[in-house]
Order: C-alpha cells, then structure tokens, then sequence
C-alpha cells in the first residue's frame, strides 16, 4: 500500500488534514488545487492568505520545510481553514514531492520555497544550490510528469545583476548575478526556461523587487532595522548607505503574481515592481522618524558583502501594467506606515522568530561586539 505523505513528515502533527481536503479527489470545475511552496514564509504566507480570501472555493497546499525563515505562525489564522493543508518537506526531495503531486494533482504550482538571503549565500553557497537550484528542479520533472497547468516561478530582480546611475531593467535585459543566491536563483530561470522550450511545460516566470511587510524575517533591512530600533539597538549600514533598492509593499506583489498566474502568457517573464527606488540610508532614516528614534543609532560598518553588493536595482513593470493591468496600490509612506503598525503589535512574534541559529548568523556578518540581545 501507499505510504499516506502524512507519515513522512518529519513533524507529523503540523499536518492539518480536513474534510473538504479529503475530498479533493472530487474536482470543482470552478476551483483550482494550488501547491504553493515555501508558504510558511515571508511573501509565501502572504500570498497563501491572499489566495485564500479571493477565491474561497480553492485548495492551498503548503510545502515548506521550515528552515530559520520558516514559521508555521505565519500563517496563524488560516490554518483551520477548510481550503489550507500544510505539508512539511522539501522541494528537493523527489519521492515526496512526487508523492504529493500524485495524491493532489494540482491544477497550479507557485514555486516560493528558496533560501532567500543574500548574506547567508555569501558565508555559504551549498544550501542555496540545494533548495534553489536542485529544487526547482524536482518541482519542474514532477509538474512535467503529472502535467499541471501552469507552473509559476518566484524569482527575483537580482538575477540581471547590478544596474548604474541610469536606466532600468527589462525582462530582456541580460542575466548577470552577483552574488551566489542571485546566480542560484538564476540557474532556476534558465531551467524554467528549458522545461518550457523542451518539453513544452506551461512554465511563468516573475522577478519582483524588494518586498517588504508584515512576517519579513529581521535578517533583512527593514524588520532588522525595526526591530534593533525598537530595542536601542545600533543600526548597521553597510558602507555609507548610498546603495539603492526598488521597494514593493509585500500584498501588491501577492497581487501581481495571482494574476500572471492565472492570466499570464506561458513561456514569459514578468518583472514587478512599484518604481519606488530609494537609498538604503533614507529608508533607515524614515524608520528611525517614523519610531521617534535618534540618527544617532545609525552606525555605519564595512560591507559584508564587498563586491557582491550590487549598487543599484531598478524595475521596468510596463509589461505587468500594460498585459495584466497591475498597478501598485501602496506608495512606501503607506506601505511603511503598514508594515511599522504590523510590527509594533507583534513585537512577541520578532523576538520568537529570532532563535540561536540567528544570533550566530547575526555574530558572524556584524561582529562579536555587535550583540541585539538586551
Ligand atoms: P523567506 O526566506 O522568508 O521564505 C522562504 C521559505 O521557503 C521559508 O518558509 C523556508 O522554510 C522555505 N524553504 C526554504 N528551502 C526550502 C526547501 N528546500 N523546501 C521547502 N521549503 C523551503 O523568503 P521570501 O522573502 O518570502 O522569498 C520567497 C521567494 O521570493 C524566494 O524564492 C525569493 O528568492 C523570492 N524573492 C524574494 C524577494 C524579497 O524581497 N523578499 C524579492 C524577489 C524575489
Ligand atoms: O531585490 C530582490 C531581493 O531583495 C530578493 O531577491 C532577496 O531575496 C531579498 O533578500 C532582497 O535582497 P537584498 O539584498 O536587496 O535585501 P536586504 O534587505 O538584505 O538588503 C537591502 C539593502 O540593505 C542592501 O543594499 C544591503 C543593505 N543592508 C542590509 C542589511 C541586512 C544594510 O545596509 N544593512 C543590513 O544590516
């Protein structure tokens, strides 16, 4: 008999098995069965939520295999919903992600599920060619084998490497990353693109910009420099500040890639962005304004990430707006003021994310005498 996937979770009681899951065997023609991976993350878990409130009659299944930036409290609130079931595992794993393809037969897979962080891929490249690359590669054999109907891949801006002063990125644009988890995620895209051309699988791909929002893990600038704020803590600038990022509000990206999901071309990238460039020291600055915080914590130190730190990203999304009829709905003083409140009222959930494995991550890319512990 067929080992059940529930008997191969390493953590078996955080699978939620429910009666209207059980029955997805019995389609709805007006529903889809959606794989959405590495949904216990930031943009994942947003997107989950997202997904769920839009069109009630769907079937979510979470694949994550919870690593340090995966959290089932994440998805607090949704979990006993009849169209949500989380899976722990990884994408990487052939045999359980071909199980689960064929107890579930999605109709859509969203490829979320990456190790995501640009400093950890500087200190240690392995863990990003395994989830990144091999993983999407496995998704993209086993949604080959059981044929779904479209496979979307999240990928990232970083992959075009670094712009100057002037000038944007198209989707056209040429593909020259910089860092090892921009080249590991780059290596997906091209694989994307081979399933597409050689076997014909319906694969999308998208390339956002920096998100930001609420459940974003304080290794990455805004929630770390909420957060160290919050708490006095100094302020870590790399170099003098002066590299400049795209800034997206997290729902407005959730939003761009349901709907290439669902209405975009096969075969096709879409890049997302909100136009929204800013140096990084000005938006360390606004947190600092918006808390009632003193410049004075800022500190500026030497880049971690030397080279690799690419100046400046900026997106062109005319495609997106123009095909799709996206627009961003958030500006960053709105989106800001949003995330600032989400993290104010869940200060427990910041302290909770942040465990051991953290302080040693934190330790080695700031410092010993760099400590954010009380
Ligand atoms: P995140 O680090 O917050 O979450 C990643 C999730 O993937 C976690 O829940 C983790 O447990 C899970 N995961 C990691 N390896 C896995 C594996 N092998 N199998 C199953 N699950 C695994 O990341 P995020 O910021 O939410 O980013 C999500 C995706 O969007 C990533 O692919 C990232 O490259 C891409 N992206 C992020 C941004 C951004 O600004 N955050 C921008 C553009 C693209
Ligand atoms: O552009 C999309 C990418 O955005 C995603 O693909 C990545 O998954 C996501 O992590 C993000 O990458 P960045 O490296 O741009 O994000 P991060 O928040 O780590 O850093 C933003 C900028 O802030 C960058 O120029 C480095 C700087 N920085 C970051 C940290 C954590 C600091 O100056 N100090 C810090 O402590």
């Amino acid at each position: 008999m067929r080992k059940s996937l529930v008997h191969n979770q390493k953590n078996p009681s955080s699978e939620i098995r429910n009666p209207k899951l059980e029955k997805s065997a019995i389609r709805n023609p007006q529903s889809a069965i959606v794989l959405v991976t590495g949904g216990a993350g930031f943009i994942g878990s947003n997107f989950i939520r997202y997904v769920l409130k839009k069109y009630p009659a769907d079937i979510v299944i979470n694949l994550d295999k919870l690593t340090y930036a995966g959290n089932l409290e994440n998805l607090e609130g949704i979990k006993d919903n009849p169209g949500y079931r989380f899976v722990r595992g990884d994408i990487a794993d052939r045999e359980l992600v071909n199980r689960l393809f064929a107890e579930e037969r999605f109709d859509l897979a969203v490829n979320f599920a990456a190790e995501s962080h640009v400093d950890r891929s500087i200190l240690d490249a392995a863990p990003f060619i395994e989830a990144n690359i091999k993983g999407a590669q496995v998704l993209l054999e086993v949604a080959r084998y059981y044929g779904v109907k479209k496979f979307l891949q999240v990928s990232t801006d970083e992959v075009y490497g670094s712009l100057g002063k002037e000038g944007l990125f198209r989707e056209d644009s040429p593909i020259r990353p910089n860092s090892p988890y921009a080249a590991s995620k780059a290596a997906a895209d091209l694989l994307c693109y081979t399933y597409y051309n050689t076997y014909d699988l319906p694969v999308i791909i998208t390339r956002s910009s920096n998100n930001y929002g609420p459940y974003q893990f304080p290794e990455k600038l805004m929630p770390l420099m909420i957060r160290n704020a919050l708490n006095d803590k100094k302020l870590p600038i790399y170099g003098q500040g002066g590299n400049v990022r795209d800034w997206i509000y997290v729902e407005d990206n959730c939003r761009a890639i349901d709907l290439v999901l669902r209405n975009g071309r096969v075969g096709e990238v879409y890049n997302i962005g909100a136009s929204c460039e800013r140096v990084n020291l000005e938006i360390v600055k606004l947190i600092l304004k918006k808390l009632d915080k003193p410049e004075s914590l800022i500190e500026f130190i030497e880049d971690p990430r030397g080279k690799a730190h690419d100046f400046r990203y900026g997106l062109d999304s005319s495609k997106v707006q123009n095909e799709l009829n996206w627009s961003p709905r958030y500006d960053l003083e709105e989106g800001l003021d949003k995330t600032i409140e989400w993290y104010l009222a869940h200060q427990g959930w910041l302290e909770r994310v942040i465990t051991g494995e953290y302080l040693d991550y934190y330790r080695k890319v700031y410092g010993s005498n760099y400590s954010i512990t009380p």
